[in-house]
């Protein structure tokens, strides 16, 4: 489906940070900077790539996204509707609209509960239909998730499905609702690349077939090349990069974008073969909360500059915005091998 310019949700220089709790022997606790002024926009009908590694944010904006938490400064507007300000009624209809599918099919189903009574609480806890309406709408949801005959599994538990089976409930338990926001939190980290193949199917078919809006949370750039419209790169927090996703992925300006396609395997190539070679070998010491978050990795990165000034995003082609000062200058993926090898 083609994306619309419609935006269904707009995050404006949102600010999460969590403070640790101190040790038994007296260490004070710290602070976690999770997300650090995030701006970005979804269009109703895209599916959208939020991308980054292990604790650099991510299912930490999906959850503010679904308001299971709050942010401490920034605004979430989800159909122009500002988030924290939902109540009552419409924090109902928004809670109807907009779904949240977790990493972890394990831990995200009651083992205690069928498949149908898993599938069917929401359509409870909203009040929504008949005895006969809620099988249908169970039956509808397994289906358009690839279980069939839905029948056949009303009456299972979680634990005699395989875990491509218990993600696919998951997200059919998401669907039941008739959603129209569906964050999808790294469905298939837990799953194999043929089981993940077909979950990514079917996420394609709620964008086309249902008209539903996705926010996909991966680590995966091919992944996100695969799925996404449009793609963010997030690093420890703070946005790097955002754009088309073949722009993204064919024309990267951003050295961590550049870092993480040197990262993906290569079918058939045994040897490390990088492409850009923009990570050092061993970490700088960070610049103290200044400059770029990515400093103390970048290979790319020049002292004075970039320890000291936080690089703004800069559209540097049409949708293309890139937080590097070097994003368009010819340093930019050419480190020197020299370089990649920082002494710290
Ligand atoms: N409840 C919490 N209390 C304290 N710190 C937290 C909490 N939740 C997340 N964090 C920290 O916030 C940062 C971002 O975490 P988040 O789970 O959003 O990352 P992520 O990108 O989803 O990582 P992963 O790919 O491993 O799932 C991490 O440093 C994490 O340790
Ligand atoms: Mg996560």
């Amino acid at each position: 489906m083609k994306p619309t310019t419609d935006l269904i949700l707009r995050l404006e220089k949102v600010t999460k940070t969590y403070r640790t709790k101190g040790g038994r022997f007296g260490q004070a606790g710290s602070r976690v900077v999770a997300l650090n002024r995030i701006s970005l926009d979804v269009r109703r009908g895209e599916i959208f790539g939020l991308v980054g590694e292990s604790g650099s944010g991510k299912t930490t904006a999906g959850r503010l996204v679904v308001r299971l938490e709050e942010a401490d400064a920034g605004e979430i507007f989800v159909a122009g509707t500002r988030v924290p300000e939902l109540k009552g009624r419409r924090l109902k209809q928004f809670r109807r609209k907009v779904q949240m599918v977790f990493q972890d099919p394990y831990q995200s189903l009651n083992p205690q509960r069928s498949i149908f009574d898993t599938v069917s609480e929401p359509l409870v806890i909203h009040r929504m239909g008949n005895g006969a309406q809620r099988r249908e709408a169970v039956a509808q949801a397994l289906k358009s998730v690839g279980l069939s005959p839905p029948e056949d599994f009303f009456l299972r538990y979680p634990h005699q499905l395989s875990g491509g089976q218990r993600q696919r409930v998951a997200m059919a338990r998401a669907m039941v609702l008739g959603p129209e926001f569906v964050v999808a939190d790294e469905p298939t980290s837990m799953l194999d690349a043929s089981i993940s193949a077909q979950i990514f199917n079917i996420l394609l078919h709620m964008r086309d077939k249902l008209g539903v809006t996705l926010l996909f949370i991966t680590h995966s750039l091919a992944a996100a090349r695969y799925l996404c419209d449009r793609i963010a790169v997030i690093y420890r927090g703070n946005l790097m990069e955002v754009g088309e996703a073949g722009e993204v992925i064919e024309r990267p300006r951003h050295p961590y974008t550049q870092a993480l396609l040197d990262a993906l395997p290569r079918f058939g190539q045994c040897g490390a073969v990088r492409r850009y070679n923009t990570l050092l070998g061993a970490e700088r010491p960070a610049s103290q909360g200044v400059g770029c978050a990515f400093y103390s990795r970048c290979g790319v990165a020049q002292r004075l500059l970039c320890s000291t000034q936080a690089p703004s995003l800069r559209e540097l082609a049409p949708g293309h915005r890139v937080a590097c000062h070097y994003a368009e200058g010819p340093e930019a993926g050419t480190a020197t091998t020299e370089a990649c090898f920082y002494a710290t």
